[in-house]
C-alpha cells in the first residue's frame, strides 16, 4: 500500500508540471504519447483520429501551403482556407489597376472564375517515420562530424529517391529532430494546380495593418480562399482546364458554436523554426545583441521609407509588401527581446546549467554547457558580422542588383534606396571591425574620406561603380564570413546533439518535443485571456464592434470599406466575434493552421501571437504565450456579407 502510494507520488511529480502548460509542438504519428493528456484537457477524440496511416485521419485535410504556411481542406471539393497573409503574393499577381484585388477582394462567382497560381504548390503529408537506424548506418564513433555528415546525406538521399521513384507528386525529406539524435522520414504528395477562389478587400484581410500587427486586442480577417485541382485520376497534374477539384481523404466540418474562456483548442500546421534547448549564451547574444541591433537598424530603414510612403500614394503601393516583411521580424524582436528579460531566461538557463554539470559530472555529458559557453564566445564575433551584412548592406537594393538579384523595377523608389545605402553603409562601418571589410570597402573609404554621401553619389550615378562595390562584399561575405559562422554553428550543433541528449537524461521525468522544423505538428490548449500588464487583463475574444471602434478614414491601417459600416449600422452585428486568443504553442508558419474544439471541428484560423509572448520560440512561458486565431464565424460573415459568395457554404459541412 505504502509503496504504490509512494509511486503515485513520484508519478504526480514527474506529470504534474506537464499537465501545468500548455508547451510543446507534437509529433503527429506519436501523438499517442499525448492523447491522455489532451483528453484530460477535454479532447475527445483518439489518437487516430489525430492521425493514421491506415484509416483517413484529420492530417489528410492538413496541407503545407507554398513555402512557409499552413492550410486546411473544408470540402470534398479540395477548398481550402488560409490566411490572407499567406495568399498575398498571389492575390496581388492578379491584381491590377482594372482588377485591384488587394484592395476591393476577390470572390469567383463559379468554378470557372478560380484563378490559377503557377508556382504555388500544398503538401500533404502521406505518412512520417522514425528512420534513425537507415540514416545512420555505417556510422563509427571514430567518425568526423564532416563524416557523420556526409554518411547521413548518402543515406538520406537514397531513401528519398527509393520513395520518390513512386511519382505521382511524392515527394520526401528526411528531417533531423534533437539536433541528430533522430531522423524521421515525411512521405508527402505535393499538388500544383492551387486557384484562387476568394479573399476579403485588405482593410479586411489586413485590418489594423503594421500597427495591430503582433498585438492584442486584434480585429484582423486574415484569410483567403484557395481550391486544389487534381487530374481526372485525384493525383497531381500540372495547370489544365481539364483537371477537377481535388477530393480529399478528409476535410474538417466547421463549428459555429462559438468559443468561450476554458475551452479545449487544438492547432494542427507547420511551425518553421524553434530554439527551446539552447545554452544560456545563446539566448542572451539574441537578448543583448542580435535583437536589438537589428532593432535599431531596421527602425532606421523602415523610418525612411515610411517618409516617402507618407508623401506618395504611388510609393507607398510599391513599398507596402517590403515594408511589411520588414515590420514583422522588427516588432515581433521587440517583443521577444522584452520577454527574454521580464522572464530573465538568461539567468533560469544559467542556474539550469549549473544544476546540469553537477549532475553530468564523471559522465560523458560532463564540460558540454562550459564547451558550448566557449564555442558561443567564438563564435559571436563572426556571427555578428553575418547578420550585419544581412541587416545593412545586403539591405540595399542597389548592391542587390550589383550582386545580379533582380530588383523589380516596378516597385522601386531610387530616393527611398539611396538614403537606405547612406544610413546602413554607415551603420555597416562604425559597427563592424576592419577585418570583417573587404579590402575594396577600405580603399574606397579611403578615397571618399568617409563620406558616405560622396560615395552613395557615385554609386547611382555609375553602374560599374556600384557592381564594384556590390561584387566586393558579397564575395567578402561568401568566402570570409559564412564558411566561418557555418564552422562554428557545425561545431555547436555537433555538443548540442549530446547536450540534447543529456537534457533528456537530466529530466526523464519531463516531456520534450523536437524543435520545429517546418514538419506537421499538434499544438493543444486552451482558450485563454493573458494579463500584458499590471492592473490590465485581456478578454479572449474581439468583436465587430470593436473594428467599427477603431474605425477611421483617416488613418490608412484603419480605414474599413464602407459596406462594412453599412452592414453594421442595420444593427444586431456589435456581438459578432472576430478573433480570439489561446494558449496553443506556435509560431512563424502556423499561420493559416486549423484551430480545431474538443470534437476535432474547426472554430478558427490562426494567424499571429501576442507580442509580449513571442519569446515563445526561446521559451514558453503559459502566463503570456498566446496564439491569435481568427473566429471562424467572422470568415463565414465575411463570405456572405460581404463577398456575397454565400454558395460556398452548400460544399462546407457544418457541425452544429
Ligand atoms: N505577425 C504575423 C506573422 O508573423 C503576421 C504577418 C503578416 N502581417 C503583417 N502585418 N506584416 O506572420
Ligand atoms: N504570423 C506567423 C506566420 O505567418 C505566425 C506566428 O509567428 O505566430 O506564420
Amino acid at each position: 500500500m505504502k509503496r504504490r502510494l509512494v509511486a503515485a507520488a513520484l508519478l504526480l511529480c514527474m506529470t504534474a508540471p506537464l499537465l501545468k502548460a500548455d508547451e510543446g509542438m507534437w509529433l503527429p504519428a506519436l501523438i499517442s504519447q499525448r492523447i491522455e493528456d489532451m483528453q484530460a484537457k477535454g479532447f475527445k477524440l483518439s489518437a487516430e483520429d489525430i492521425y493514421s496511416v491506415n484509416q483517413a485521419s484529420l492530417k489528410d485535410a492538413v496541407v503545407l501551403f507554398g513555402s512557409g504556411c499552413t492550410g486546411e481542406l473544408v470540402s470534398d471539393q479540395g477548398l481550402l482556407f488560409t490566411n490572407h497573409h499567406c495568399g498575398y503574393s498571389y492575390i496581388q499577381k492578379h491584381s491590377s489597376v482594372e482588377h485591384d484585388y488587394l484592395k476591393d477582394g476577390f470572390w469567383a462567382l463559379s468554378q470557372a472564375d478560380e484563378l490559377p497560381n503557377p508556382g504555388l504548390t500544398v503538401r500533404f503529408l502521406e505518412r512520417m517515420e522514425d528512420v534513425t537506424a537507415i540514416i545512420l548506418k555505417g556510422y563509427k564513433s571514430k567518425m568526423t562530424e564532416d563524416q557523420r555528415q556526409a554518411l547521413v546525406k548518402k543515406n538520406a538521399d537514397k531513401l528519398k529517391a527509393q520513395v520518390e521513384k513512386e511519382g505521382n507528386g511524392i515527394k520526401a525529406s528526411v528531417e533531423a529532430l534533437y539536433y541528430g539524435n533522430q531522423y524521421f522520414l515525411f512521405v508527402f504528395r505535393e499538388y500544383r494546380d492551387v486557384r484562387l477562389v476568394g479573399a476579403p478587400p485588405s482593410s479586411i484581410g489586413k485590418f489594423g495593418g503594421e500597427t495591430d500587427n503582433w498585438m492584442w486586442p486584434r480585429h484582423t480577417g486574415d484569410f483567403s480562399i484557395f481550391r486544389i485541382y487534381a487530374g481526372p485520376d485525384n493525383l497531381p497534374a500540372d495547370y489544365s482546364a481539364d483537371n477537377v477539384p481535388y477530393q480529399p481523404k478528409r476535410f474538417m466540418k466547421i463549428s459555429t458554436a462559438g468559443v468561450k474562456e476554458g475551452d479545449f483548442t487544438f492547432v494542427y500546421g507547420c511551425p518553421g523554426s524553434t530554439q527551446e534547448y539552447v545554452h544560456s549564451e545563446a539566448v542572451r547574444y539574441i537578448q543583448d545583441v542580435s535583437d536589438p541591433e537589428k532593432i535599431a537598424l531596421r527602425t532606421t530603414r523602415l523610418g525612411i521609407m515610411k517618409k516617402y510612403m507618407d508623401q506618395s500614394q504611388a510609393v507607398r503601393i510599391q513599398y507596402s509588401s517590403k515594408y511589411a516583411s520588414v515590420a514583422n521580424a522588427w516588432k515581433k524582436w521587440q517583443g521577444e527581446e522584452k520577454g527574454l528579460r521580464k522572464n530573465r531566461v538568461v539567468p533560469v538557463k544559467q542556474d539550469y546549467e549549473a544544476r546540469f554539470e553537477e549532475w553530468a559530472r564523471g559522465t560523458r555529458y560532463a564540460w558540454l554547457t562550459e564547451m558550448l559557453s566557449n564555442l558561443y564566445a567564438q563564435r559571436n564575433p563572426i556571427y555578428r558580422a553575418y547578420e550585419y551584412y544581412n541587416e545593412t548592406v545586403r539591405a540595399v537594393e542597389k548592391i542587390q542588383k550589383g550582386m545580379g538579384r533582380y530588383v523589380n523595377p516596378k516597385d522601386y523608389y531610387q530616393p527611398i534606396d539611396e538614403e537606405i545605402f547612406v544610413a546602413m553603409m554607415e551603420a555597416f562601418d562604425k559597427a563592424l571591425d576592419d577585418q570583417y571589410k573587404p579590402a575594396y570597402f577600405l580603399e574606397k573609404r579611403e578615397e571618399y574620406n568617409g563620406d558616405m554621401v560622396a560615395w552613395k553619389n557615385a554609386v547611382f550615378a555609375n553602374d560599374d561603380e556600384a557592381k564594384a562595390l556590390a561584387v566586393a562584399l558579397d564575395k567578402h561575405y561568401a568566402q570570409e564570413i559564412v564558411p566561418k559562422v557555418k564552422e562554428l554553428s557545425q561545431a555547436i550543433t555537433l555538443r548540442y546533439r549530446d547536450y540534447m541528449q543529456g537534457q533528456m537524461e537530466f529530466e526523464p521525468g519531463k516531456a520534450f518535443y523536437p524543435d520545429a522544423n517546418l514538419t506537421l505538428r499538434v499544438a493543444y490548449g486552451h482558450v485563454e485571456g493573458y494579463s500584458p500588464a499590471d492592473a490590465i487583463y485581456y478578454r479572449p475574444v474581439s468583436t465587430l464592434k470593436g473594428i467599427i471602434d477603431k474605425d477611421n478614414p483617416d488613418i490608412f491601417d484603419y480605414n474599413i470599406p464602407q459596406v462594412l459600416r453599412d452592414i453594421y449600422a442595420r444593427g444586431g452585428f456589435e456581438s459578432q466575434p472576430v478573433c480570439f486568443l489561446a494558449t496553443n504553442h506556435t509560431t512563424g508558419g502556423n499561420s493559416g493552421s486549423p484551430v480545431l474544439n474538443a470534437d476535432g471541428n474547426l472554430i478558427g484560423i490562426n494567424f499571429d501571437r501576442v507580442w509580449e509572448g513571442t519569446m515563445s520560440d526561446l521559451v514558453f512561458d503559459p502566463e503570456i504565450c498566446r496564439n491569435i486565431s481568427l473566429d471562424v464565424r467572422y470568415l463565414l460573415f465575411i463570405i456572405k456579407e460581404v463577398g456575397h459568395a454565400g454558395y460556398l457554404f452548400d460544399e462546407m459541412e457544418f457541425a452544429d
